[in-house]
Formats: structure tokens, C-alpha cells, sequence
């Protein structure tokens, strides 16, 4: 092995940099060259790509974002998309690949690993929805922004005596919303895994008034039925009867954007480390996530065909807790 590339995908996550900066150290230390391919996969069709050193992945580590860039790219989704990013990989004389991104990411991995090229992807998207990793890199630095935003919407709640429906992002999967609401002390949480009603929105506010509550605080995942816009137009509907001053906001991007924090900044450095090393193993093909506190490889056709599941416990949990 002489030459490899590194490429972040889809959402960025805060941790991302200290991901690359671990794959290009890493890769250095053993004496290889390392590429860093420019957003994403559309790096690899446009044949946008340079060799990275040591310096230039200084300073990174504390940052958000990625400084390759990142981007959805329709294009390598074809097969003659990913031919021409397999043309453009052999020009380059890269050998392998860290892919360092979620679920659609590591689709595209798997997609390339198909083909015979060598692929290693690193778990990263504040989702949490990715098999092969019991927690996925950004996810914990995404909490903390929520519940900044969290704790500050009770203080004004709580002031005016209202509820407040708080969005947070997740896509199809309801994590970010279970443990924002359960670290953040909600009295309802709606996640797309649990059906739940716009009445038992209403019945939950209800009840939190009658036991004395100074506000309630519903957190609901984007991906529900019932998400802020789904709510937004039942209460505005049943305005007259519910008697209850309601206010929405939706958190958005601004979960992405945060300062990685201790652990997802340790957890990159480890994922992107060991992708770099199954690489030297000739280990391709495979993921690297975190379970139970260890790094581990997991085949991305088993990725690909499993859903990782949402422990429903939690949202019990959290029922006990709001009384
Ligand atoms: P994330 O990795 O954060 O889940 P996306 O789902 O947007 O983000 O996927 C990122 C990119 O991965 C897509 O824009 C596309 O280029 C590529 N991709 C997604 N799904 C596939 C697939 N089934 N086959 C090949 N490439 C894919
Ligand atoms: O996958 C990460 C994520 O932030 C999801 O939570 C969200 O649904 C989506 O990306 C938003 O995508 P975009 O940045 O393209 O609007």
C-alpha cells in the first residue's frame, strides 16, 4: 500500500475533522502517501482531490464541521457515477479508501466495495441510525447543542407558563429526540418508532399543567407524523379548545454545527485510527463503529442489511420521570 484517500459524506457531524486528522496521521505514520478527496463523493467524480500532510490537518481537531467538505451527489448513485469515480481513483493512483459518514454514506461504500475497490467506512451522523455502531460520531456533541437550546426554551416556559413543542433533526430515527428528551427533562416525547396521536400531545400538556407544572416541554423527532409542522396545524386547528399558550421552534442545522466535545473528539480519533489500520490488515469492506466501548469492524453488507434498533425502554423511562 502507497497511496490512499480519505473522504467525508452526506451530513457533517461535528468530529469529522478529528476523524481525517487521525486516517491522514495515521496513514503518514506508516509511511503511505494520503489523498483527501474534496466533498465527498462528488470529490470522486470530479476528480477533485490532493495529497493532505501532517500540517494540514493541524488545528483541526477542536472544529466542526469537515474541512473537506461534504455534499450529497446524486451521480454516485448510478453505476456509471461510480465508474468514473473508479477511473478517476485508479488516474490518482489511490488504493483504498476511508469513508468517513452515515447510512447513505456507507450505502456508497458498500456500493464501491462491490465493485472490487478497497473501502473502509467510519461510522459518523449525529442521526444515530447506522448498524455497526452503538453510538456513531457527532451524536453526542448534537445532544449537547440540543439541550443548550433545551434548557434555555424552559427558562422563558416556564416564565410565561406555556408549552413548547422543540424539533429536534434525526431524519427517520427518533434518537437525537428520545435522549434530548430524556437528558433534557421533557413531558412528552414523540419519536417515529412509537405511534403516538396529536391527542396525546394535547392529554400530556393537559396533565402537566394539572400536577403543577410551570410549563411543558414536548421534544419530537423531525421523522414523526406528528413532528412541529404535523402539530403545528392540529393545534391551530383545535386552538379554541385546548386553552394552553403554545410555541414551536425547530432546532434544524444548528445540531450540526456545534464544537466537538471530549467524546465524540476521542471517538473519531479511535474510528478514523483503526479504519487506517484495518487498511495495512488488507481488512476492507468493513465498518468502523464502537460497541460495547470497543472499536470493532462490521462487514457493510451487514450494515446494509440491518436496521439498528431504538431501545423503547427509554421512552418508558421517561414516562416515570416527568411525573
Ligand atoms: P448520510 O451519509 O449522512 O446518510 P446521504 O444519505 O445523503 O447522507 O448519503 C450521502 C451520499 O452517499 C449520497 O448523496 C450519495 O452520493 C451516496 N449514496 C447514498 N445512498 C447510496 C446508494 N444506495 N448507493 C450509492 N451511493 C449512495
Ligand atoms: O443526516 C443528518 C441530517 O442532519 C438529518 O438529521 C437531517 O434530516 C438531514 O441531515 C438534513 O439534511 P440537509 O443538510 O441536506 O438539509
Amino acid at each position: 500500500m502507497k497511496r490512499i484517500g480519505v473522504l467525508t459524506s452526506g451530513g457533517d457531524a461535528p468530529g469529522m475533522n478529528a476523524a481525517i486528522r487521525a486516517v491522514v496521521r495515521t496513514g503518514l505514520y506508516k509511511g503511505w502517501e494520503v489523498v483527501g478527496i474534496r466533498n465527498g463523493y462528488a470529490g470522486l467524480y470530479n476528480n477533485n482531490m490532493a495529497p493532505m500532510g501532517a500540517r494540514d490537518v493541524g488545528g483541526i481537531i477542536q472544529q466542526g464541521g469537515t474541512v473537506l467538505g461534504s455534499s450529497r451527489c446524486p451521480e454516485f448513485k448510478t453505476e456509471e457515477g461510480r465508474r468514473k469515480a473508479l477511473r478517476n481513483l485508479e488516474e490518482q493512483a489511490v488504493e483504498a479508501l476511508v469513508i468517513i459518514g452515515g447510512n447513505g454514506s456507507q450505502a456508497g461504500a458498500h456500493a464501491l466495495s462491490q465493485m472490487g475497490f478497497p473501502v473502509v467506512g467510519v461510522a459518523s451522523t449525529i442521526d444515530n441510525d447506522l448498524y455497526g455502531s452503538e453510538i456513531t460520531i457527532g451524536v453526542d456533541t448534537a445532544l449537547d447543542v440540543a439541550l443548550v437550546a433545551i434548557d434555555q426554551l424552559k427558562v422563558t416556559a416556564s416564565s410565561h407558563h406555556r408549552a413548547f413543542i422543540v424539533e429536534v433533526m434525526g431524519r427517520d430515527c427518533g434518537y437525537l429526540a428520545l435522549v434530548t428528551g430524556i437528558t433534557g427533562g421533557a413531558e412528552y416525547i414523540v419519536i417515529p418508532e412509537f405511534e403516538t396521536d396529536a391527542e396525546d400531545v394535547v392529554e400530556a400538556i393537559r396533565k402537566a399543567y394539572e400536577r403543577g407544572k410551570a410549563h411543558a416541554l414536548i421534544v419530537v423527532a423531525e421523522g414523526a407524523k406528528y413532528n412541529a409542522r404535523g402539530l403545528d396545524s392540529y393545534f391551530a386547528k383545535h386552538h379554541e379548545r385546548l386553552g394552553f399558550d403554545l410555541r414551536i421552534t425547530t432546532l434544524g442545522h444548528v445540531q450540526r454545527g456545534g464544537t466537538p466535545g471530549a467524546f465524540d473528539r476521542l471517538l473519531a480519533t479511535r474510528l478514523g485510527a483503526a479504519a487506517t489500520e484495518y487498511i495495512a490488515e488488507g481488512k476492507f469492506g468493513v465498518l468502523a463503529g464502537l460497541n460495547n466501548g470497543q472499536v470493532t469492524s462490521t462487514p457493510l453488507a451487514e450494515v446494509m442489511a440491518n436496521k439498528k434498533p431504538l431501545d423503547l425502554n427509554l421512552l418508558r423511562l421517561s414516562e416515570v420521570l416527568n411525573i
